[in-house]
């Protein structure tokens, strides 16, 4: 008999653990490892947001707040929404959490009874298909291959859409691959979910700030406003203003949802960090100029990565949109081996003998659910940059 439940044995454990603890090992054996495993800027929190949270210690603001946040953060949510999204939502449709992973986590635990089903187009972010697990729900995931632009079309979505479907889950820029929807796209798709009335949609915009060229954010519910009654429109600030450790994430959407999340939130976690909060009402509020700049780095060190990744033997980068991923294709490296004699079978093991060689940590595709490919986080400065994709181009090249 075990002391575990059965809705745990749903759960796999993540997939990405096992490359992780190796670079850990390889690390502590000192090797000199390069990690473009993790998904968070390189950049500091700005100077205002700090002194913010600071002066909100300093004048005893460290008490309990509304447990899905303070007027104040909900206020300036809704500004923000009104402002960059063209998105009316009044304080009672905001919802604040511990991060936007809790939001998701709080929206799935509230709306999934078993059977219902979640469409998540694949490569997905890991979290999404054991989110849906762990509340009781079935994902159904959409592979989207590369010659897509990793991208789903009309068509998957029509086909993947049942009578027990109840969310689509829709991350762009995406994580990992970066591919973002231009807004023709995305209306092509909010066209299909017009037609089915029973279908909302989980769109997570957590990378909204960080898109390149000439690319245009856009949100399901801006697009079509015939979906806003059944939207919810997730966003944070751990990414664009570099506050991933703060755990600041919300969500606007109808009344009655937000509700629900609240009550999740009231007996589990209660309102999310209050020192944070205050930090995130000035991250809103405050300067945003120089999210454009951020964003200008970002790209650049996209332009360096994929040119570097494009001239390793077997492997294939397209150009993404956003994000600070690339997710490159390394069919062309499959059923090859290593000069160690290890057989390259799939994206876990290039991964695993990649590390092993090199000493650069990538996660592999499967991961993420389309394979054979690795997602590079391209969060650290161009000399990382250089050598890792210098390292990975010589792996490569030395493939028989
Ligand atoms: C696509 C996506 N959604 C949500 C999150 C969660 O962000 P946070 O909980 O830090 O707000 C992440 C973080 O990696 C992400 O990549």
């Amino acid at each position: 008999m075990t002391i575990l439940s059965a809705t745990l044995a749903r759960v796999k454990p993540s997939p990405t653990v096992s490359v992780t603890t190796l670079a850990q090992e390889l690390k502590a054996a000192g090797r000199d490892v390069i990690g473009l495993g993790v998904g968070e800027p390189d950049f500091d929190t700005p100077d205002h947001i700090k002194a913010a949270a600071i002066a909100a210690i300093e004048a005893g603001k460290t008490k309990y707040t509304a447990p899905d946040g303070m007027p104040e953060l909900k206020a300036a949510i809704c500004k923000k929404f009104a402002r960059e999204n063209g998105l009316s939502y009044t304080p009672s449709q905001i919802s604040v959490s511990s991060g936007g992973k809790q939001v998701l986590y709080n929206a799935l635990m509230a709306t999934l009874n078993p059977g219902d089903e979640v469409v998540i187009p694949a490569p997905y972010w890991v979290s999404y298909p054991d989110m849906v697990l762990l509340a009781g729900g079935t994902p159904v995931v959409v592979e989207c291959g590369i010659e897509a632009g990793f991208k789903m079309t009309p068509e998957q979505l029509e086909a993947a859409i049942t009578p027990k479907t109840k969310w689509l889950i829709f991350n762009s820029p995406s994580n990992p691959t970066g591919a973002g929807y231009t807004r023709g796209e995305l209306k092509a798709l909010t066209d299909v979910l017009m037609r089915h009335p029973h279908v909302w949609v989980m769109s997570d915009d957590m990378y909204e700030h960080l898109v390149f060229d000439d690319f245009t954010f856009a949100t399901p519910a801006e697009v079509e406003p015939g979906l806003y009654e059944r939207t919810l429109t997730v966003n944070g600030v751990s990414k664009a203003y570099a506050m991933t450790g703060w755990r600041i994430g919300y969500a606007g959407g109808p009344e009655e949802l937000i509700a629900a999340l609240r009550k999740i939130q009231s007996q589990s976690t209660t309102n999310p960090c209050t020192i944070s909060q205050w930090a995130a009402v000035a991250a809103l509020e405050g300067p945003q100029d120089f999210l454009a700049g951020n964003a200008k780095i970002f790209q650049r060190r996209r332009d360096l990565v994929v040119s570097l990744l494009n001239e390793a033997p077997g492997v294939s980068c397209p150009v993404p949109e956003g994000a600070f991923y690339v997710y490159p294709s390394i069919a062309g490296c499959i059923g090859k081996s290593a000069p160690d004699g290890t057989l390259i079978t799939d994206d876990e093991t290039f991964c695993r003998a990649l590390l092993e060689a090199t000493g650069v940590a990538v996660v592999f595709g499967a991961a993420f659910g389309v394979s054979p490919n690795f997602r590079v986080s391209y969060a650290t400065s161009d000399e990382e940059l250089t050598t890792a994709c210098t390292r990975i181009r010589e792996f490569c090249a030395a493939l028989t």
